[in-house]
């Protein structure tokens, strides 16, 4: 016993070791702490329990043990002195857990004090839509904030259940349809990326539904990068590939997809709160389906989360085997079966296309 707990507790302290690793042993921020401090706190007190119960039990039966001339011990029924003690002290346990957990439980839920930056999350099926209501811009697969500032987030859907669960800096938050749950967290760590993932099951690609928290170097950067979403997008030079890559996205794309300034549908930009457009069959505002990709470029996840944007690998008049936007856009359903991306680009078109979503910097 005492072996397989001692593994136990190894390989829960082996998972806390990776840079980065999304374990909620690794915390990165004051609610992080808050949540794991209140995992260790039962975890030490479960571990003096069981070593007590079981180092009593093992003694007991070493100890006590049948032997050939063992007499008969002597019989009793009950013991009120053994039966208070076994009550009282299981009593007090508990209501120390219930104290942690409920001081946990007021930590994670109350505003907290200083800068705070507002964002609503959006869960889709199967990928994770942000918008930032103080600039009215909107980015997929990547929430981006400032190090050592508050992020509060509202949670919405209009599709099913999904919970927004991000390890080292929050624990999980159903994000229910028609039942609007916000939280808040930080991050004490700059220029770290953290993994996030979609805590609730919620179709075929649940286990697809990531997302990436990227922490910036400072604040002027997080600005900066503010700064540039908010832009309509580049125009191409007339003539490049990239111009041809805009006609295609015309064409072929926006029925789903919008660029602020290429195609009419802009509904993020336009609505101060446009969350729960898309799913509501009673609103018709010009609501897409699929991600707004007007900096798609500057992303560093594609797909919901599935693959990453490796710009390096999509080189205009490069070769684009080993591209995961080309192996996404040309095969939808074989990368993410279930999707709601349906296309149809031609291997002639496609160096363009890809060419000019890169280019949305
Ligand atoms: Cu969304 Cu699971």
């Amino acid at each position: 016993l005492a072996l397989v707990t001692g593994l136990a507790l190894t390989s829960i302290l082996l998972t806390a070791c990776g840079e980065n690793s999304p374990s909620i042993l690794d915390p990165a921020g004051p609610i992080a702490r808050s949540e794991s401090g209140i995992f260790w706190t039962i975890l030490i007190i479960a571990a003096v329990v069981f070593v007590g119960v079981e180092g009593m039990l093992i003694y007991s039966t070493i100890r006590f043990r049948a032997r050939p001339d063992s007499p008969t011990p002597p019989q009793t029924h009950g013991n009120t002195t053994v039966e208070v003690i076994w009550t009282v002290i299981p009593a007090i346990v508990l209501l120390i857990v219930l104290g942690v957990t409920i001081r946990g439980i007021f930590d994670v839920s109350t505003k907290p004090e200083g800068k705070t930056i507002e964002v609503t999350a959006y869960g889709h099926q199967w990928w994770w839509e942000f918008y930032y209501p103080e600039y009215k811009m909107t980015t997929a697969d990547s929430l981006v904030i400032p190090p050592n500032t508050n992020v509060h987030v509202k949670l919405y859907s209009n599709n099913v259940i999904h919970s927004f669960w991000v390890p080292q800096l929050t624990g999980k938050t159903d994000v229910i349809p028609g039942h609007d749950n916000e939280k808040w967290f930080s991050s004490d760590k700059a220029g770290v990326t953290y993994e996030g993932i979609c805590a609730e099951y919620c179709g075929t690609q649940h286990a697809n539904m990531r997302f990436n928290v990227v922490v910036t170097k400072d604040n002027n950067e997080y600005l900066s990068w503010a700064q540039k979403q908010q832009q309509a997008a580049a125009v191409p030079t007339p003539g490049s590939l990239e111009a041809k890559g805009e006609e295609i996205f015309k064409n072929q794309c926006t029925t789903c997809h919008g660029i602020v300034g290429v195609s009419d549908e802009t509904p993020y930009l336009k609505d101060p709160n446009p969350m729960g457009q898309c799913d509501d069959p009673t609103k018709d505002n010009g609501c897409l389906i699929g991600p707004n990709l007007t900096h798609f470029g500057s992303r560093n996840l594609i797909a919901g989360g599935v693959l990453k944007n490796n710009i390096e690998a999509c080189q205009p008049g490069g070769d684009l085997s080993n591209c995961n936007l080309a192996k996404w856009i040309s095969n939808p359903q074989g990368v993410k079966p279930g999707n709601d991306m349906a296309v149809n680009v031609s291997s002639e078109d496609l160096p363009a296309l890809i060419a000019y979503l890169e280019s949305l910097k």
